[in-house]
């Protein structure tokens, strides 16, 4: 999907009349409204729980509400449906999409499956349902490594599709009969090793808080290595985890390499820390699609519905079910 081409929703200011009816509806529809920490800093703001995709998909799969409104992209809705096949899900705008989850189609994946035959497929939450539909474990960047590690030694794992993520769980596992698909995410995959190593420079005491799907994740660890930065200050984190990991950090400044709406939430955990992006340009055009004024229009209008076939979302559970129960709590829950 080409994003530069979609106009998001607009016109709506987030001002106090747009959030009581946002809450008055949500009300209203006995409606859950989760939002991934990439999401615009009001609608983080405005919603019932903001964390990590493991964290939202646990509480969609535990929550009592009839509907659940999920703020952030496609694949996120899609996997509270297939925990969730009762409830309504609604996406406040079905175009925002993925461009990781689109890095791998089941077709791909079954012919990739057909020449390992025996081995466990861990696909990263980041996939569509059809792709789920084919997977052993879904994991999300704050249980990958768990998840891998739950997988007896001796057998064959093929991981996807991000590469960065599947470099940092193969070099904790310690594993070599890991395969990784070639995909990656434009945003992170822009967030690179020269970008991260001048920031580093210019702020030598600062902690630095790193996605493993970024392109620089390998660089950080290299500048840990050779002992430009001290080994301690380079943390590969979820989201999530990158709000505990401010709450307990004692460094005063963190450069932060991920989607810079991650910025909102560090800030507010943490307000004494100055926290800066590692690239201010990090910012994914897809989670920015839900906007105040998607989100009242979803609210009203009871759109856009998530709806996954039931047969997909049948071989999907089991997947998605592993995921959310291995590792620790995400962040936000
Ligand atoms: P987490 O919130 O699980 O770290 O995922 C990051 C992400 O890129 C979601 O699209
Ligand atoms: Fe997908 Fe990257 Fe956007 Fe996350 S930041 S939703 S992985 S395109």
């Amino acid at each position: 999907m080409a994003t530069t081409e979609i106009a998001p929703y607009g016109g709506v200011t987030p001002d106090a009349a747009w959030a009581q009816e946002v809450r008055e509806l949500a009300r209203k529809r006995d409606a859950v409204l989760l939002a991934h920490n990439y999401q615009l800093p009001e609608i983080q703001d405005i919603a019932d729980h903001t964390g990590d995709s493991l964290a939202l998909s646990r509480i969609a799969a535990d929550s009592d509400a009839s509907t659940i409104v999920f703020c952030g992209v496609h694949f996120m809705a899609e996997t509270a449906k297939i925990l969730s096949p009762d409830k309504t899900v609604l996406i406040p705008d079905a175009r925002a999409g993925c461009s990781l989850a689109d890095s791998i189609t089941a077709d791909q994946l079954r012919a990739w499956k057909a020449e390992h035959p025996g081995a466990v497929v861990v696909s990263y939450v980041n996939t569509t349902a059809d792709v789920k539909a084919e997977t052993d474990i879904c994991c999300t960047s704050s249980n990958a490594v768990d998840v891998v590690r739950s997988i007896p030694e001796d057998r064959e794992v093929l991981f996807l599709p991000d590469q960065f993520l599947g470099a940092h769980v193969r070099r904790e596992t310690g594993r070599d009969n890991i395969h990784v698909w070639a995909g990656e995410c434009h945003v992170h995959a822009g967030i690179n090793g020269p970008e991260l190593a001048d920031r580093a420079a210019a702020f030598p005491d600062a902690d630095l808080f790193i996605h493993p799907e970024c392109g620089c994740a390998t660089s950080a660890l290299y500048l840990a290595g050779e002992g430009t930065v001290p080994a301690e200050q380079v943390k590969i984190l979820s989201t999530g985890d990158m709000v505990k990991a401010a709450r307990s950090t004692s460094a005063t400044s963190v450069l932060v390499a991920t989607e810079v709406g991650m910025l909102h939430q560090l800030r507010k955990a943490a307000p004494e820390i100055d926290f800066r992006a590692v690239n201010e340009r990090a910012s994914c055009p897809y989670m920015k699609m839900i906007t105040p004024a998607a989100l009242l229009r979803s609210l009203r209008e009871n759109a856009d519905e998530v709806h996954v076939d039931a047969e997909t979302a049948r071989r999907a559970r089991g997947a998605v079910q592993r995921m959310i129960e291995i590792g620790t709590p995400g962040g936000g829950e």
